[in-house]
């Protein structure tokens, strides 16, 4: 049986191949999308998951949106990487798909409610709506099966030195969400990075020769451009659907038990994340998190999933 999942996400590049992975795979049963500040403005954000959706064909799949601003800091959006509409590159089509009239938190409520099991959350923004979510239902969390995010690193960071965006926008929203005791997965830099959209990636979905392969082509291009100018990397990390591939397919996603800390209070560290690998601190394990993925797995199940769509 498909998992149910909500997707919580701030589009973006990448998190569109999220949404069009959690959409097109058949071990998904994507039941909700949720929209957050990150990647750009909630305004942007959310508008882009409904072009995103929309035009992909994948219809039925509320979309909500959630949390403007992080709980404590300023929004900085990454315009240098997703330009100033944070989908930057290909003109986009208007919205097909309206947003539903609910705030994210009440989505995630009434999908959990509704579902008749657990229910898988993937985010691939800043945890901010997550953790509105524990602190408003800690009764529904039971109802969760585990939280798999795209963030944090084992090592250096994308937007300091040593932090990595998603979490460096909403250390205190992932620290709440860590904190909860709900099942927690984090998939970081060290695996994303070796998720690279080489020459040969492009044309393979290219090949598709869909709508939304065309589309994704032109956000792959864009992409690899920024991160070229931005990260020093022409070839750039497709870092979202990695997590949706770790739902999907758990066994391209290799992960260990381990002690996961979030630095909140660092002069240079803010946002960075603590995984100690070594268990040098001896606190118990309250994570996995992940250290290897099966990158051609990867893009054959991605390749895939963008063929079920428009
Ligand atoms: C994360 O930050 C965003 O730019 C991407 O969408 C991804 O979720 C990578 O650090
Ligand atoms: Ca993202």
């Amino acid at each position: 049986m498909p998992k149910p999942v909500i997707l919580d996400c701030d589009p973006g590049h990448d998190d569109a191949f999220a949404i069009w992975l959690a959409a097109g795979d058949p071990e998904i049963d994507l039941r909700a999308i949720t929209t957050v500040g990150g990647n750009g403005t909630l305004t942007h954000t959310t508008y882009n998951a409904r072009v995103v959706t929309g035009l992909a064909g994948i219809a039925g799949v509320p979309i909500s949106p959630g949390a403007d601003s992080p709980m404590v800091r300023l929004l900085s959006p990454a315009e240098g990487i997703h330009g100033a509409n944070a989908l930057g590159g290909p003109e986009l089509p208007a919205p097909t798909v309206a947003a539903d009239p609910r705030t994210a938190v009440e989505l995630i409520r009434d999908t959990l409610d509704g579902a008749g099991e657990e229910v898988t959350i993937v985010a691939t923004g800043p945890l901010t709506n997550i953790a509105m979510f524990v602190r408003t239902y800690p009764d529904r969390l039971s109802r969760i099966k585990e939280v798999v995010w795209m963030g944090g690193s084992t090592g250096r960071g994308n937007i300091t030195p040593y932090a990595e965006f998603n979490c460096w926008t909403d250390p205190e929203a992932a620290a709440i969400v860590l904190g909860s005791g709900l099942p927690f997965t984090m998939i970081g830099l060290n695996v994303t990075h070796q998720v690279l959209i080489t020459p040969e990636v492009v044309a393979r979905i290219g090949a598709v020769g869909n709508r939304t392969a065309a589309f994704g082509v032109e956000l792959l291009n864009y992409f690899n451009s920024t991160y070229e100018t931005d990260q020093g990397m022409p070839e750039g990390p497709l870092h979202d659907p990695v997590a949706v591939a770790l739902v999907a397919r758990p066994g391209l996603v290799t992960t260990v038990r381990t002690r996961l800390d979030i630095e909140l209070h660092g002069t240079e560290t803010a946002g960075a994340t603590s995984v100690d690998l070594l268990g040098k601190l001896r606190r118990p394990p309250n994570a996995s998190v992940a250290t290897g993925v099966d990158v051609e797995g990867f893009w054959r199940l991605l390749e895939d999933a963008i063929r079920a769509l428009s």
